[in-house]
C-alpha cells in the first residue's frame, strides 16, 4: 500500500533514507491492521503508531539540521509545518478508538500518511533547489 516510488525523491541520501522508514512503518500499520490473523492488533497498532510518531519527529529534527547546514531558505515554512504536524501527532489519541477500531485506526493512519507523503512530494523535494 505505500512505497517510497522515486517521485518521492529528495536526491538528498539522509533524507530519503529516512523517508523510506517512513513509508516503511506505514506499510507495517497498513499490514497489521489488514490481516485477520493477528489476535492483539490493536496492541500492535498503538506500538507501530507510536514508533511512527517517534521516528517522525526525530527525522524532522534531521531535515532541520540538513537544512540549516545548507542555509536553506525556507526552512521557516518547513519548519512551522514540522511543528504543526507534531501537534496534530500529539493529539492523536487511540484510547478514544472505541466503536469501530479498524475504521478508526485506518482514518488515523491515512490522516497521518496523506499528510506526511504530501509534505515530502510539495516541501521537501524542493530543499536544496
Ligand atoms: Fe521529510
Ligand atoms: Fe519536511
Amino acid at each position: 500500500m505505500y512505497e517510497l516510488k522515486d517521485d518521492y525523491l529528495t536526491g538528498i541520501e539522509l533524507i530519503d533514507k529516512e523517508h523510506k522508514k517512513l513509508f516503511e512503518i506505514a506499510e507495517e500499520a497498513y499490514q497489521v491492521l489488514h490481516n485477520d490473523y493477528i489476535a492483539d492488533k490493536y496492541d500492535n497498532m498503538v506500538d507501530i503508531l507510536a514508533q511512527l510518531k517517534e521516528y517522525t519527529i526525530m527525522h524532522f529534527e534531521h531535515e532541520e539540521q540538513y537544512m540549516e547546514s545548507i542555509g536553506y531558505k525556507k526552512i521557516f515554512s518547513q519548519k512551522v509545518q514540522h511543528q504543526e504536524f507534531i501537534e496534530k501527532l500529539e493529539v492523536v489519541d487511540l484510547n478514544e478508538v472505541d466503536e469501530n477500531p479498524e475504521e478508526a485506526i485506518q482514518d488515523i493512519l491515512t490522516f497521518l500518511t496523506d499528510w506526511l507523503f504530501n509534505h515530502i512530494l510539495h516541501m521537501d523535494k524542493q530543499i536544496g533547489k
